[in-house]
């Protein structure tokens, strides 16, 4: 099976972890997307979906689902959405597509997070991947060394030869190299330096289950009780 059709796969099976009539969080990145797909199929069975990426919204009305305001809504039973990578406990490292913030945000308001990811994903530490972080643009430079400070290497993301802007007009730092066998603490670090918006680890809230697409299937892998906001 190619990457692709892994990702299809898994995004097939999260089908059946929305929840009728409910709305639905739903991430971003190319499995994401493929779960989107998936979704407009039964678009009927759901009220409406919460996008965490102006990218997301746009595929969601594309289909013809209504995009609720996170603001307009309480709670929602299920946040579905990719990874960089995944760990066997659940934690994750997520941001390759610059939305980690509005992703950490919207997962916070949902009982559960669904992780669909092909199998390649799961590593045993994370860490190979680089680390994204978004951060406010004037403490680009004070945050880096920060980062450095923590053993990683940062590099600005660019797009085009530019600085990638966020959705939310802020910059990525990537940070290579770090060996990450801790990453709730490592989020908790470098949650505290101050610029940094948001840390793409996600560890303090990982996911509840991952759905793994493997060369024999997908695999389901249970981490924790899901809890909502
Ligand atoms: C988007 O910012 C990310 O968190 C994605 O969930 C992650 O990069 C996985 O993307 P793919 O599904 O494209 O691998």
């Amino acid at each position: 099976m190619t990457q692709d059709e892994l990702k299809q796969a898994v995004a097939r099976a999260a089908i059946d972890y929305v929840v009728d009539g409910e709305i639905i969080g739903v991430g971003t990145g190319s499995t994401a997307n493929f779960f989107i797909d998936e979704l407009g199929r039964i678009k009927h069975r759901i009220k409406g979906a919460v996008a965490s990426s102006e990218a997301t919204a746009a595929r969601l009305k594309s289909h013809g689902i209504a995009v609720f305001d996170l603001n307009d809504v309480d709670s929602m039973p299920v946040y579905i959405d990719g990874a960089d990578e995944i760990t066997p406990h659940g934690a994750m490292i997520k941001g390759g597509g610059a939305a980690l913030t509005r992703e950490k945000i919207v997962a916070s308001v949902a009982g559960k997070f669904i992780c669909i990811a092909d199998g390649s994903k799961l590593v045993d530490v994370l860490g190979s991947f680089p680390l994204p972080v978004e951060v406010i643009p004037m403490a680009q430079a004070v945050v880096a060394r920060k980062l450095a400070a923590l053993g990683g290497e940062p590099r600005l993301r660019l797009k085009d030869g530019r600085p990638l802007m966020t959705d939310n007009g802020c910059v990525i730092i990537d940070v290579v190299g770090l060996n990450i066998p801790n990453p709730a603490e490592m989020e908790a670090a470098i949650n505290g330096i101050v610029g940094v918006v948001t840390v793409g680890l996600f560890a303090q809230r990982g996911a509840d289950v991952g759905l793994l697409g493997m060369a024999d299937g997908v695999r389901t892998m249970t981490f924790r009780q899901g809890s909502a906001a």
